[in-house]
């Protein structure tokens, strides 16, 4: 058997909670098991999109209801809302066996009710927010029939040109884990089954957010050292914190489909992780292996991912199609499909589906959902939460209110629809607020806001530009919204140039060349490069995709109503050539000491080495210090631990909140370690002067790491 060399290891991921079905439970599954044809168990195995069953009763659409009535298929994906979801589940119940279908979705930031794209509600570091924005948006999908989401994607993302940054937590392992955790905790509740709460999926294992070249579905070549350290922690996090399910992803990692990769779903995953949910593929992630050059054929792919651990097949028709003759023909073990069914079985009776399978789908509970303030409100919060202040150069931030006039210019001044990112299930654009607008409810009637765009988000033509430059003119203050519009990040969005879009640059340049410096507010999935607004502007407001309330969080923001306390989840570049680009670097044997003399060291020539902003940056409008820095102990045992404490203080005259960041070196270790390693994170709020006791633990586990037998290892030495 030639897997992986870390085969069986995995062993500094220790046990932890490998998940325990409920017996009664697993005597329904193989009850039922035993009464199934080969065909059905396959059936069960197979996923289809139902994008279809919205439109005309086709003749495609007659053929796949023929499929559900006969049992051939177990999921359905892109299939919402009551009316269907009881529409197709009834079809299920007419075959054989009336195994009841799971419905899955990509609710990734919301379903109704919008919150910022993943990456920018993880600026906030905010566990319970985020942990709250996921129970929402599970609450109002599941009230609408749906019982599992395709999130939270866990990816680990180094290259801001690689679009789909903006469905992650950002470039740290250790920020993504706590995230993971979260998130798989707020979309699945407190328990599996509930009505209120989606089964969840850890995605997509594993590397795929390490694309060579930044370039979506790219190849993926990593050592297994970098694979354990960074990759799979957050995948190991989501696991322990019980998500019901993994995707895989349509990378290869190191030459392996991970669709087909057994050493990662096998020997890990299901193995020495102990999962005891079920693997769904990406879509047409099997048929895909074909085209990487790894099965020779639909059939082949079949067995090589379901006997590699994939044990659902979405839309690649490769399992419906082929693994009953691949079983019979000896290619495929009968128990490995067994497992894979019993899987996905369990999943359905731990839902609760057997014993009404349409308990999700309740006209009355989606009302309620869809209607309840509360969820808006929530999203305002959150969004506040996740607006990171890059710059506030002689505090021309927060905005005075009062003032005659304000210009709200640039093409993401009125836009609505991109201000809700991608990934969304349905646009709520015609509800929400621009920045225009919201920039006008802050303000009150007293003052004139003026709105011209300059250009739109391509920003080809610089013809409007006259206009928004007289907007600009006669106000007290001008704020320019530049960025990528909401289909420029996110899959297959990946951008060789991540600069801003078109002529935005000029735009920000013009109003320069005539006075009116602006208030900079950035929209966009991921970190871009804006050189000269960052070395010009006085002020920049980086709010991502804020969702269905982000037009009125980011003026919130703007006046001062929120004092910014996000921070940067991901390091933004100055030049896409330090791509791709991270904190946690490792020391060279000749590293920069002093800028002025690079000869012969581990530098560009043409650019600094360092980011223009780095992972963990934000600024608020109050200052913080930190001070009297003290250890429990200078030494630690190594079964002992140690206090790290601190005073941090509020040196400003408003309340503020603080992301308080613990970071640690181990200057000395049998493999190299990283320059800086996050290894804990606080927030702590306090009001205008005031000041509290800050403190971290430190113990083994803080000073461990994978040693070069991928063993879990803590070192003696100075740290
Ligand atoms: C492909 C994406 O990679 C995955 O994240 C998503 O869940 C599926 N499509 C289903 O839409």
């Amino acid at each position: 058997m030639k897997r992986l060399r870390f085969g069986m290891l995995a062993l500094g991921f220790s046990a932890g909670l490998a998940q325990a079905a409920d017996p009664s439970v697993a005597q329904r599954v193989e009850q039922l098991l035993g009464r199934m044809t080969l065909e059905e168990k396959v059936g069960q195995l197979n996923q289809l999109s139902g994008k279809e069953f919205t439109g005309p009763a086709t003749e495609k659409v007659r053929g796949m209801e023929a499929e559900i009535r006969s049992g051939h298929v177990g999921s359905m994906l892109n299939i919402k809302g009551v009316a269907d979801t009881r529409r197709l589940q009834a079809l299920a119940l007419e075959s054989r066996l009336k195994i009841p279908l799971l419905f899955g979705l990509d609710v990734i930031h919301g379903y109704q009710t919008v919150f910022p794209v993943p990456l920018g509600e993880s600026a906030s570091w905010d566990l319970e927010a985020i942990e709250k924005s996921a129970r929402i948006a599970a609450r109002e999908a599941a009230s609408s029939g749906i019982h599992w989401t395709f999130a939270p994607m866990v990816d680990v993302g180094r290259d801001p040109r690689w679009g789909r940054v903006m469905e992650g937590a950002g470039e740290d392992s250790y920020l993504g884990s706590r995230i993971a955790e979260a998130r798989v905790r707020g979309f699945q509740g407190a328990r599996m089954g509930g009505v209120e709460s989606v089964m969840a999926t850890a995605k997509h294992f594993a590397g795929y957010g390490a694309a060579i070249a930044g370039r979506d579905y790219n190849a993926v070549d990593m050592s297994d050292h970098q694979l354990f350290e960074t990759y799979l922690p957050p995948f190991k996090a989501a696991l322990d914190a019980g998500a019901a399910t993994f995707m895989n992803a349509f990378n290869t990692l190191n030459g392996i489909p991970a669709t087909g990769h057994a050493g990662l779903q096998r020997d890990i995953l299901k193995g020495a992780w102990g999962f005891k949910g079920f693997v769904v593929s990406d879509w047409g992630s099997v048929r895909e292996m074909v085209v990487h050059g790894y099965a020779a054929d639909l059939p082949d792919a079949a067995a090589k991912a379901l006997n590699a651990g994939s044990d659902m097949d979405m839309e690649s028709n490769a399992y419906s199609s082929a693994l009953a003759a691949q079983v019979t023909a000896g290619k495929v073990p009968l128990a490995q499909v067994d497992d894979a069914v019993r899987r996905v079985l369990t999943k359905k009776f731990e839902l609760g589906l057997f014993d009404d399978p349409y308990r999700f789908s309740d006209a009355a509970r989606e009302q309620a959902a869809m209607s309840d303030p509360r969820h808006r409100q929530a999203a305002r919060d959150i969004a506040g939460k996740s607006i990171v202040l890059l710059k506030n150069e002689g505090a021309v931030l927060p905005l005075r209110r009062g003032l005659r006039s304000i210009a709200v210019i640039g093409p993401l001044a009125d836009a609505r629809r991109d201000l809700e990112g991608g990934w969304i299930v349905k646009s709520g654009a015609d509800k929400m607020a621009s920045l225009v607008d919201a920039v006008r409810e802050a303000a009150g009637p007293g003052t004139k806001v003026q709105y011209a765009p300059g250009c739109d988000v391509a920003c080809r033509s610089g013809d409007g530009f006259a206009a928004a430059l007289q907007a600009a003119r006669g106000a007290d203050a001008v704020v320019l919204a530049l960025g990528e519009s909401w289909d420029m990040s996110g899959e297959a969005k990946s951008r060789a140039d991540i600069g801003l879009p078109g002529r935005q640059g000029e735009l920000f340049a013009a109003l320069r060349a005539i006075g009116k410096t602006p208030v900079v507010v950035i929209n966009a999935g991921r970190p871009l490069i804006f050189e000269e607004v960052a070395e010009q502007a006085p002020a920049i407001v980086y709010a991502w995709f804020p969702g269905t309330e982000g037009a009125r969080a980011t003026a919130d923001v703007l006046f001062g109503d929120v004092n910014p306390s996000a921070k940067l989840p991901m390091t933004f570049p100055r030049n896409p050539g330090q791509l791709p680009i991270s904190y946690q670097q490792y020391e060279t044997g000749r590293p920069v000491r002093d800028v002025k003399n690079i000869v012969y060291r581990s530098a560009y020539i043409d650019s600094p080495n360092t980011p223009r902003y780095a992972f963990g940056h934000g600024l608020s409008y109050t200052t913080f210090a930190y001070r009297d820095l003290r250890v429990s102990d200078a030494r630690m045992r190594a079964d002992g631990k140690i206090t790290l404490s601190f005073t941090l203080a509020n040196l400003g005259k408003r309340a503020g909140r603080e992301v308080v960041q613990l970071y640690l070196r181990d200057p000395v270790a049998s493999i190299v370690r990283p320059v800086k390693e996050l290894k804990g994170f606080q927030l702590v709020t306090l009001g205008a002067g005031e000041a509290r006791q800050v403190s971290f633990t430190i113990e083994r586990e803080t000073l461990s790491f994978f040693d070069r037998k991928l063993a879990w290892t803590a070192e003696p030495g100075a740290f």
